[in-house]
């Protein structure tokens, strides 16, 4: 063990200490003005800042409800208004969706068993929707059909629509993509 003696610090000379004394009566007025105005602007920055982040943050942990049929039949309607045009009316996605169009593009892959949504976990799947593809992979130029739903769509709507998506798979697959829920949980 070190015998070291902790000083408080900084400290400061007497004559420091009174001149700091006399400021401080005759500056209250501006310090508390100062004070105001530096809330104020960090209380509105910060968010802007990172609103990015809180945003994000917000929708961790994702539950979708594939059981749920007021949730259910909610997503079944938003389906058919915002996703069924690419992603198909059976759930089905487009024709050779393995194959990437002529401008450079992916077709819609489906949403039932025979594609890959099923192998991605739900915050994956929530966030593909909200932010599109090329937020997920973190490549601004990646250039997808697939649109961003975050200005048309809200979080509740987003877990409606992909709950009905998973209402739609069979019993074994469900049981699959919980399991890997639950190994992309314990990665985090
Ligand atoms: C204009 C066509 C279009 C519409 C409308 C559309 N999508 Fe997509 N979606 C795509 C395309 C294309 C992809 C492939 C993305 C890529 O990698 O470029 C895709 C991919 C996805 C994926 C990733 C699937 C996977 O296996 O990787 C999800 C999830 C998804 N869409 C959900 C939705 C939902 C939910 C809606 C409706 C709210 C919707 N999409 C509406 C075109 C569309």
């Amino acid at each position: 063990m070190s015998q070291r003696v902790h000083l408080p610090q900084p400290a400061l000379l007497p004559h420091e200490f009174a001149l700091l004394e006399g400021k401080r009566q005759m500056k209250r007025w501006p310090l508390v003005l100062l004070g105001v105005l530096l809330v104020g602007v960090s209380g509105y920055g910060v968010p802007l800042f990172f609103a990015n982040e809180t945003d994000h943050s917000q929708i961790s942990g994702v539950m979708f409800q594939p059981d749920n049929p007021r949730v259910v039949s909610r997503g079944r309607k938003i389906y058919r208004a915002e996703c069924a045009a690419c992603h198909g009316t059976k759930l089905e996605g487009q024709p050779d969706w393995r194959r990437r169009m002529k401008n450079g593009r992916l077709p819609a892959p489906p949403h039932d068993a025979t594609g890959h949504t099923w192998h991605h976990p739900e915050q994956i799947l929530f966030d593909i929707t909200k932010y599109g593809p090329a937020f997920l992979i973190k490549d601004s130029s990646y250039q997808s059909d697939m649109p961003a739903y975050k200005d048309v769509l809200n979080d509740e709507d987003i877990v409606a629509v992909l709950s009905f998506i998973k209402s739609q798979w069979p019993e074994r697959i469900k049981a699959r993509h919980g399991s890997l829920n639950e190994a992309a949980g314990q990665q985090e």
